[in-house]
């Protein structure tokens, strides 16, 4: 897969500008502020449906504005594929596939699969939980783009469920109807999630060993109020009795406590907890052996590498993962910021100086 063109309109900084990349590797050189990022954030915004900078919409539209735009060309699934997204202040955003009418994240999630890597990705090991359920959940969903729906159906049950208990004055029968409803989308959303973990630390562990001499023992552990229950049944029902149990305790905090918006996953070196014991060293090529383990996992699923996108990361690590990573990534495209000229001399520079581009 490959992003051929993208074209922004009022998207940050970038007031009208039209970008060709290559194949291979494309490099975006630029100043601090240049904008840089903002032009991997535009292209994401297509796996993802959202700013991987984790921000609204309207912060993405050039200050004083009311709307903007990114379109991007790509090939993937042996097709030449044209996305767009419109962005407005007031209204919703669009998201359209060629011509077609808007869709739902549900009904273009997976088409464009991208991988990203950003210097604040350390936090997948040392920051919350919350942190590493976007990266399973966001990983997930653009391999199997019915996850995704199984998840925003789960996140729109609990939204309703924590209105209802914000409410006060609960009806019993009706947060019984949403406990029922959540434990049995809690169910495939841990089933999911597991399995994926399991197959996602079988690719990262060889990552790990091979960056680490063989030294290091990768693994990664599930963890859910569910405890090791298998099946989707089993979890549900599970989950069913749990919040039967504590439906007193969440009536009196007025939030769903339980359930898989709780879940986590540890990263664990030589059986040891990463996070607690881990050097920045060991805790930082962990992390970049569970991105690589997300873009071979994706192709392994769908057949087709995603595009990596490095956002800053090579400035930051020695050269030994440096040389590693980029040895790793030679047969796909990727796209990365920051200039590293003297790694790069042969492919096709982007520069970008206050928002506009040069090619
Ligand atoms: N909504 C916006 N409208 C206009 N400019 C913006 C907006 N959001 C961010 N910027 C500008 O974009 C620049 C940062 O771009 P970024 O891509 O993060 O830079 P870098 O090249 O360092 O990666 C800053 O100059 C910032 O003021
Ligand atoms: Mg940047």
């Amino acid at each position: 897969m490959h992003v051929e063109h993208l074209s922004l309109k009022n998207f940050r900084n970038a007031v009208d500008s039209e970008i060709e990349f290559s194949k291979g590797v494309n490099v975006i050189c630029g100043a601090n502020a240049a904008g840089k990022t903002n032009i991997l954030e535009a292209i994401f915004y297509f796996a993802a449906g959202k700013s991987f900078r984790n921000c609204k919409d309207r912060e993405l539209i050039t200050f004083g504005n009311d709307k903007g735009s990114i379109a991007m060309r790509f090939f993937g699934n042996n097709a030449k594929t044209k996305m767009s997204a419109t962005l407005s202040k007031s209204g919703r955003r669009v998201i359209k596939i060629g011509e077609s009418a808007p869709l739902r994240m549900t009904e273009y999630i997976g088409r464009f699969r991208a991988v990203i890597f950003t210097p604040d990705h350390l936090s997948l090991v040392k920051g919350s939980p919350e942190n590493r359920r976007r990266f399973l959940d966001l990983a997930i969903s653009q391999s199997f783009p019915r996850y995704a729906s199984t998840l925003s159906e789960y996140n729109r049950v609990l939204a309703q469920k924590n209105a209802l208990l914000k409410r006060g004055n609960v009806i019993d029968e009706l947060l019984e109807v949403y406990n029922e409803k959540l434990a049995a989308l809690a169910g495939t959303i841990t089933v999911n999630r597991r399995k994926y973990i399991n197959r996602l630390e079988r690719e990262a562990k060889i990552f790990l060993a091979d960056m680490s001499g063989g030294k290091e023992e990768l693994t990664l552990s599930y963890q859910t109020q569910a405890g090791d229950l298998e099946t989707q049944e089993e979890i549900k029902e599970k989950y069913i009795s749990l919040f039967a149990e504590k439906m007193q305790y969440e009536k009196d905090h007025f939030l769903a406590h339980y359930g898989a918006h709780k879940d986590d996953f540890s990263v664990v070196i030589n059986k040891k907890s990463a996070r607690m014991y881990g050097s920045q060293g060991q805790q930082r090529s962990a992390v970049l052996a569970l991105k690589l383990a997300e873009g071979e996992l994706s192709a392994k699923l769908t057949g087709e590498y995603p595009v990596f996108l490095l956002d800053d990361i090579l400035s930051e690590l020695d050269k030994d993962r440096k040389e590693y990573i980029l040895s790793r990534i030679t047969d796909r495209q990727v796209i990365i910021t920051g200039c590293e000229s003297e790694i790069f001399d042969t492919e096709g520079k982007i520069f970008v100086r206050e928002g506009k581009i040069f090619q």
